[in-house]
């Protein structure tokens, strides 16, 4: 099992269930500090290194703001060319020079690989928020957690349970890295509902086939839709060869309220990474749904400040800690009776 203090978090692939579950543990213990009903100063005079060379807006902030919940403070650096990568400075000499002021890292770049790549010339925990199309680790993590969470209200949970992955499976990287984690539950049912083009790559589909999951590919969404969990992903357009070949795509599976009634069960769980594309052309998670109980939207992005939370007491060693060093909260905040 991962240690987790000085460790490294690159890939769903280094955490196991017991992993998870500790994970979820300790995110959960989180709430209170989140709610801003309580404040700890566990990480006071620790510094985060918040590296976003791709854009972010839940990600970025969140990793900030978790940080910051704990105590800590933050100093970021957003978009490539306002970074010495723009020079020529190689990922290694960038991560030996963060590790001098940073003592945790986050980080987001376009391409595969390249947060791993940076991780071996830093001496701090690297956390990865998202590289190329490869792994989005903390959303599989703050995913999973919602899941179980929204089934839970339903007397459901994660083993047995039927989730529908909807939209690009090829280039989203989230659908990727959860579908990996899916793979220490038990009898899940995968419904992947991609255009023709987009499926998901083999190599997850062998992994989640060799977990001894129930596979269906399919290209369309009615008839496909009938899930617990329906978990619809952006088309990508950021990772396509060329824009007219991204263009092909855009706007071809919209879930609207109109298609919910129809397509999916009462209670299915709506879920989405976010952010979604609302331009009209594309609008694949329709605004008419802002109402519906079942759209966890948003209860993702507050799950997802509890898991890096989580992550930066479990990495930094402090995850018993938290407590001990609680400050009384002074100033008025809505948060705190929600
Ligand atoms: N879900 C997610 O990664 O969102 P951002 O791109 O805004 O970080």
């Amino acid at each position: 099992m991962l240690s987790f203090q000085g460790e490294n978090i690159l890939s769903v692939n280094q955490l196991d269930r017991d992993c998870i579950e500790r994970i979820f543990t300790v995110a959960k213990n989180m709430e209170p500090y989140a709610k801003k009903q309580k404040c700890t100063k566990v990480l006071d005079g620790a510094i985060l290194a918040n590296l976003f060379f791709e854009p972010s807006t839940r990600t970025r902030v969140s990793f900030g703001t978790a940080f910051n919940l704990l105590g800590g403070g933050v100093r970021e650096t957003t978009g490539m060319q306002s970074s010495a990568l723009a020079k020529g400075e190689s990922l290694y000499d960038t991560a030996r020079v963060i590790s001098a002021y940073a003592d945790a890292v986050a980080m987001r770049h376009p391409d595969a690989g390249s947060v791993a790549e940076f991780s071996s010339g830093c001496d701090v925990p690297v956390i990865n928020g998202g590289d190329g199309a490869n792994e989005h680790p903390t959303q599989a993590l703050l995913d999973l957690l919602t899941i179980e969470r929204e089934l839970t209200r339903f007397g459901g949970n994660i083993d047995g349970m039927h989730i529908a992955l909807v939209g690009d499976l090829r280039y989203g990287r989230t659908v990727h890295s959860l579908s990996k984690l899916l793979c220490h539950y038990k009898n899940v049912k995968f419904s992947m509902v991609a255009p023709d083009g987009l499926q998901m790559p083999d190599s997850i589909l062998s992994a989640v086939e060799d977990a001894g999951h129930q596979i269906k590919l399919v290209n369309q969404m009615q008839g496909n839709l009938a899930a617990d969990i329906v978990y619809q992903t952006r088309i990508q357009e950021e990772r396509f060869p060329s824009q007219e070949e991204a263009n092909k795509y855009r706007g071809g599976f919209r879930i609207s309220q109109s298609i919910y009634n129809t397509h999916c069960k009462p209670n299915s769980v709506l879920m989405h990474p976010l952010p979604r594309d609302s331009r009209i052309e594309a609008n694949e998670l329709d605004n008419d749904l802002n109402a519906n109980d079942n759209l966890a939207i948003f209860r993702q992005v507050q799950n997802g400040v509890l898991i890096r939370m989580a992550l930066f007491a479990l990495t930094l060693g402090v995850e018993n800690k938290v407590q001990q060093y609680e400050v009384d909260v002074p100033w008025f905040s809505r948060k705190r009776d929600s």
